[in-house]
């Protein structure tokens, strides 16, 4: 990216940031430990891709609903899938966005009721910000999404244990990672008024966004460090990644040709700039 371009990505990015983190610092839970858990991993500086490409997708088009709790809602269930990754019984992290795990710093029981509280939450915001058939939308998507991640998660923990084909791997990949970069384009679309119809190739488009940002992050696993990332690193040893089976330089090029096909797909937008240059920007993304 050219520095003029790259300064006009950050200021959308910002502008699209600005009122999710205005909604996720309004939201009010209780004074309870559990509570303060929840708050504690939602609040902590998270990159927000997920909710900054809803508000992107629902700027396609003049819309009447605003899409900042949809965006809060997406990230809350990431945010969820997050704690319960960590935790001992899966993947035995210590650090998650740059401070200790929910579960180190609260303790195994709160950590786990904080993730399903996170998980609640996000469907209580959509049934409160939506009339019933716009949240009906958009509950059909995000619950679609969150079990896919369930079952990818499941399938990853599974395949630490035995010998699995390149199909698996790809199960793996899409389910616990993609559909949850898909989710939000597929909602925010949603919001600016485009048919399941029309959404489709966009939402497909997004889950090679999704593999490629997953290839990514298993590149990162071995090339950076925890101080950068804010996440213990070398943690996929037990893992089965493309990684592993194909090497360094087979994932820089796949990652790069997922990106570049989306990027021709996203190109029919009405408003394509922003989405193009993230797409780059998480290619060449160093946390
Ligand atoms: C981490 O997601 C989990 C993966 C899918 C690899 P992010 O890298 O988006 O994490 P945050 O939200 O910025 O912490
Ligand atoms: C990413 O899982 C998908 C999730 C549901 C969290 P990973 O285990 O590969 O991601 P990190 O490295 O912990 O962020
Ligand atoms: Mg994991
Ligand atoms: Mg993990």
């Amino acid at each position: 990216m050219t520095s003029t371009s790259e300064k006009k990505f950050k200021k959308d990015y910002d502008a699209f940031l600005k009122p999710v983190e205005k909604s996720i610092g309004e939201h009010r839970l209780l004074e309870s430990t559990v509570s303060k858990a929840s708050l504690y991993a939602l609040l902590a500086p998270g990159k927000r891709i997920r909710p900054v490409l809803l508000m992107a997708m629902a700027a396609q088009a003049p819309h009447k609903h605003n899409p900042a709790a949809a965006a809060v809602a997406v990230e809350m269930v990431h945010t969820f899938s997050l704690i319960h990754d960590d935790m001992p019984c899966i993947d035995n992290a210590t650090l998650r966005r740059g401070q200790p795990c929910t579960h180190k710093a609260y303790g195994e029981a709160a950590g786990l009721l904080a993730g399903d509280l996170l998980l609640n939450e996000a469907y209580r915001v959509l049934s409160r910000n939506y009339p019933s058939a716009l949240a009906g939308k958009l509950t059909h998507i995000l619950s679609e999404t969150t079990f896919g991640l369930l079952e990818g998660e499941w399938a990853d923990i599974e395949a630490e244990e035995k010998e699995i084909d390149e199909v698996d791997i790809d199960f793996i990949y899409l389910n616990k990672t993609a559909k949850m970069i898909s989710a939000p384009v597929k909602m925010g679309l949603t919001i600016a008024g485009y048919s399941e119809k029309k959404i489709l190739p966009f939402a497909l488009a997004a889950e090679d966004v999704g593999i490629a940002f997953q290839i990514i992050d298993d590149l990162l696993d071995i090339n950076s460090s925890a101080a950068k990332l804010g996440k213990d690193v070398d943690q996929d040893e037990r893992k089965k990644t493309y990684l592993k089976r194909h090497g360094e330089k087979w994932c820089r090029d796949k990652a790069r040709e997922l990106s570049l096909s989306a990027q021709k797909t996203f190109k029919q937008l009405p408003r394509p700039q922003f989405i193009l240059s993230l797409i780059n920007a998480l290619m060449e993304r160093e946390k």
